[in-house]
Order: C-alpha cells, then structure tokens, then sequence
C-alpha cells in the first residue's frame, strides 16, 4: 500500500525518483507525486494515475534531491490534491508517507487552534504542519523527531526540508529500507526502487530515524533509546532483470515463466537449517499455519499435507487468527507464510502468537521484511522480485517450500528436491508447449464473457480451487467461486444453469473418482466442463491436460493452467494483469 522512494546525491534526482516510482506501483496506482529542489526552489508535481504512463521527464529540470510517492488510497478520494507529496503552510517541509496516522484528527483540530490550514482531506497532511510548528523553535531534525514521537498508528514517513535539502525518514509498522549507492543515497518502501543504483543496503527497524545529510553522510538514531546506531550494511542478492519487465508484456507473464526457476530456488535451502527446522516440526505436537490471499492457499495446502500424516495441523487467515489463538499452546509451532513479509495481518498474528509464547517460522520472499525479523525461525522461498499484484510464482515457491519440508520430516529432503526439481522441469515444458498456450487462449477467449464460473476439487486440490477463484477474481473481474466437490449438493448445485462455466481439478488418488462423479453431476444440468488433470474423460468439454505426479504435488501442476488463463482472459478483456484495480501488492494497513 503506497510506495515511498527519495534520494540525495550526485546524479539527477529527479529522474532517478520518478524511474523508482515506476518500480513502486504495483505498491498502489491510483496517483502519484514528487517533490524536487532545484535553485533552492521545490517543485512539486502530482497527478491522477500510473505513473508508468506518464512521458514528461525531459520536462522536469534536474536536481540532486527529490521524494516521492505512488498512492493507494487510504484516507480522502483519489485526487491530486489528496496525493503525495504533502507540504506545510510555508511549503518548506514537504511529506510522503505511507501508512495511517490514527490520531490524525485529533492533530487537526490542534493545528487548526494554530492557525494551520488544511488543503486535503488526508491523515498525512497533519505530519508537515506539526514539523513547522516545532520548527518554530527546533532545528529540522528535533522537529522531526517531536513529530514522529506524538504519531499513533502504522507508518513509513519520508521529510525533505527545503532549507536545508536534508531527507528524515522513520519507519514503525510499514517498510523503509536505505540503500546505500556510491553516488548518494536512497530512501524507499522496496529494494527494486533503487536496485539499478545499488544493492547495498540497511533494513531500518521500527523507531529508526535516519537523517540524510549528503550524498555519502547519514545518521541513524532509535527514536525511543535516542542512540544513535551503527547498522548493518547488507547486500541484496536479487538481479536487477528480475525487477524489470525485459521482453515480456506484462511482469505476470514473465513471473509465470519463471515458476520453473522459482521452484528450484525454493528447494535450494542450506541443509543444516531445513534439517533444524524439521526437527522442531517433528518435535512440535501442533502447527498452526496464517497468511493471507494466495500465501493462505499455500497454507492450506500445507493444512492438508501434514494432517495426511497425523500431525494436528491448523489453518487460518491470519485476519481471524485471534479467534483461534485461545485454543493455542506454548507448544504450537505458528508457520506464518508471506511473498511480502510486510502484510498487516500476518504480522500481527505473529505479534499475538509470540506474546502467548509460541515459536513462529516464518517462510518469506523479501529479505529484511518485517516478518523475518520478528518470527524465531526463518526460510526464504527465493522467488526473486515479484512485480505483478497478482502472486504467480511466489505461489508455486510457497507450495514448494512447504512441500521440502513435509518430505524433510521423514529425513527425505534430497528426495523432495529431486521430485520437485522433476516437477519444475515438467512445469517449464508446458510454459514452452506451443499447443498447450494457445490451447489456454482459446479458453480464454471463450470464458472471457461469461459472468460466473465455478471451482470444483476435491482434497489436496481443494485449496487450488480457491486459488483458481482467486486468481481469475481479481485478474478478470469474473465471479468465480470455489467449492469442494463433496459441498455441491449441499446448495451450490443450484447455481447451475445451461452452458455455466465449471473448471474441475482432477489429480489421481481417492478422490478422482468422487470428483468425476461431480462432473457428470454438473454436466448433466448443463454445465460446461472444463477439466483440468491427466487424463481426458468423457464428460469434459473442454480438457488441459497437465503431467501425472502423485496427488500431494497436484497442486503444483493443477494452477499452472490456471494462472495463464487468468493472464490471458485479463488481455481479451482489456485489464492490465499487472495492476488490476482496487487492488495493490501488498496490503500493510488494516
Ligand atoms: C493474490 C495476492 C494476494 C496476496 C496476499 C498476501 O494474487 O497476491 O492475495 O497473496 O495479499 O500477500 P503476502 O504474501 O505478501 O503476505
């Protein structure tokens, strides 16, 4: 939820915000600003929509520091007035801050006491106007730190004071990472903001106020202990290709295509700690599995696994985790799965579990994310940088993951790599069949108009259909919903009408016949069946046909499908699969 870059340094700062911007998006899209100081005057310059589409950066003059912003709309409409940067009355301190400010009302009406006056109806504008109040008597940076004290809520915030040129920012509860170029220095809510400049860089932790005062001096000091602190300096191992669209469309495409590299990389784990961490699953009585989204159908898939083979397993969306924490132990292992490491919910139910005691394993994409530094263990499913809102191959390295570590606690990790390595390489021919592509675009081209489609798997496919539904939901704007075959004549049946889309997972197993039974049951009220699985059955009108595994690792097969399928009824309808509306990669407010 918004994107938050600013640098300070010798280059043109103007260009090197507005391109980090362009990194940001899928951060929130609605509008975008920047803020830019040139002959010790700021040039302010906000606008409604992508910022991708925006060609003026010739137009704007050079400058050595500028801040900017990429918006998801929180507090106030979608507006230029509403967007980023925000200044105070003198336009001398200017603010981009990603986040909400609980007590901004409260500031207000103090403000307005002092004769502030307010142009838009957001919580950040209060930020600015409290640092020129102190400003009245304090320097720059004890303003900031005034200010920043008497905030409540979640926030990442980026100050550039036009005096001084100098940049503050804090984090607490939303991300802020420094990097750390040879040129100057970088101020962003992500590392592929600043990627291309560098890859050194310092993950601040809550409380952090670092204060950039050229382009090779800073300062960073804990707000609470007033230290000022010496971090770390790490370096980022993801390729700046990875950030970037190279010659494909759209990021969602080349993220698919990269599944069969994903999953290699989620099996690569260093064999001391997978062994460590199956340990302590095999010596934990309970796990809990929360994410949200897709990561929370990879749980559930996991939910499955590790309750195929007795082990008391619980899942929930980790917005609703509180309600299940009272049935909790000190004994429960929490596996909290996240592509972001950044989502709201997912931290807080991992706050929650460890305040009762229980041990968190965290398993995550973005190093340096809030959740790994706060989860007791910690895996990284090493999907690279994933660009598009719609999770593709972090799903597949989730799955993956959680897969190595099922084999891991019957001490057959070499055998999960070499199975899920197999299935990569199945996956990456499919990604190459001509005939299996245009097959995908042929359906698409049909279900592109249709209104609902429903889901229907059974067992360890029953998370895959909530995927499907998710993933054609939110990248199609088409009504689908998901059921476990065994659910359908419990009330869902009732939906079908002649000519109704049904996707059916099939994989081999119990299940398979119960779930052709299904079929046959929805075909014979009309549906259109369109079967996903290995073999081709008589009661499918249309069939994909995907590589046989065992059905434990269906899951990885049975999405592929439908992930392209998503991509590919996203371009008949004219959608952008990267960004579709309403929506932002990573959802850090509440
Ligand atoms: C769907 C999607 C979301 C995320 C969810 C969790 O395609 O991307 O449902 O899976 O917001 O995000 P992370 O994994 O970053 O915690």
């Amino acid at each position: 939820m918004c994107g938050i870059i600013a640098y300070k340094g010798k280059e043109n700062a103007t260009s090197i915000v507005i391109n980090g911007l362009k990194h940001l998006e899928y951060r929130g899209y609605d509008s975008w600003g920047i803020v830019y100081l040139n002959n010790q005057k700021a040039h302010l310059l906000k606008k409604v929509g992508k910022i991708g589409e925006f060609q003026g950066l010739n137009k704007l003059s050079n400058s050595s520091v500028a801040i900017g912003h990429t918006r998801w709309a929180t507090h106030g409409k979608v507006s230029v007035v509403n967007s980023h940067p925000h200044f105070s009355s003198d336009k001398h301190i200017f603010v981009v801050h990603n986040g909400i400010v609980e007590n901004y009302k409260e500031l207000k009406e103090e403000l307005i006491k002092k004769d502030h006056h307010f142009v838009s109806e957001t919580d950040t504008e209060v930020i600015p106007h409290l640092i020129e109040e102190y400003r009245k008597n304090n320097s720059f940076v004890a303003s900031c730190e005034k200010t920043f004290r008497r905030l409540k809520g979640l926030f990442a915030i980026v100050v550039l004071d036009k005096e001084t040129g100098e940049i503050i920012g804090t984090r607490k509860g939303s991300p802020l990472v420094m990097g750390i170029g040879d040129k100057g220095l970088f101020l962003a809510s992500d590392v592929p903001a600043f990627l291309n400049k560098t890859n050194k860089v310092i993950f601040l932790d809550d409380g952090d106020m670092v204060h950039i005062i050229d382009a090779g001096t800073y300062k960073i000091k804990n707000l609470s202990s007033k230290k000022i602190l010496k971090k770390k300096i790490d370096i980022i191992k993801w390729k700046q290709e990875e950030a970037e669209k190279g010659k494909y469309p759209h990021f969602m495409i080349k993220e698919i295509r990269e599944i069969p590299e994903a999953i290699e990389k989620a099996v690569c784990q260093d064999n001391q700690k997978l062994s460590l961490i199956a340990d302590l699953i095999k010596k934990s009585p309970n796990l809990f599995f929360v994410a949200c989204g897709t990561a929370g159908h990879a749980c559930l898939a996991g939910q499955y696994l590790f309750s195929s083979v007795g082990k008391h397993t619980g899942f929930s969306a980790a917005s609703e985790f509180k309600n299940f924490l009272p049935t909790l132990d000190k004994k429960t292992l929490l596996i909290a799965v996240s592509q972001s490491g950044e989502t709201i919910d997912a931290i807080e139910a991992v706050k929650r579990a460890k305040e009762k005691g229980l041990k968190v394993l965290s398993l995550v994409n973005v190093m340096g994310s809030t959740l790994t530094r706060i989860s007791d263990y910690v895996l990284m499913i090493n999907a690279g940088s994933e660009k598009c809102v719609l999770a593709t191959k972090s799903y597949l390295s989730q799955l993956s993951l959680i897969i190595l570590l099922f084999y891991s606690i019957f001490n057959q990790s070499k055998k999960g790599e070499k199975d899920l390595k197999k299935i990569s390489r199945q996956i990456n021919q499919l990604l190459e069949s001509k005939l299996f592509i245009s097959k995908i675009k042929k359906l698409a081209r049909k279900l592109s108009s249709t209104k609902h489609i429903y889901v229907i798997g059974r067992s360890y496919n029953f998370p895959t259909t909530l995927e499907t539904a998710l993933k054609i939901k939110e990248g199609c704007y088409i009504h689908t919903e998901a059921f476990a075959g065994g659910e359908l004549k419990h009330g869902v049946i009732a939906l079908i009408e002649k000519g109704t889309p049904c996707i059916i997972h099939l994989s081999k197993g119990e299940e398979e016949e119960n779930t052709l039974i299904n079929a046959m049951e929805l075909k014979s009220r009309g549906a259109y069946i369109i079967g996903i699985g290995n073999k081709k059955q008589k009661d499918f009108d249309f069939f994909i046909e995907v590589p046989e595994v065992e059905e434990f690792l269906s899951p990885l097969v049975n999405i592929i499908p439908i992930l392209l399928l998503s991509y590919y009824i996203a371009l008949e309808k004219g959608i952008d699969p990267d960004k579709p509306r309403n929506l932002a990669k990573s959802v850090t407010v509440k």
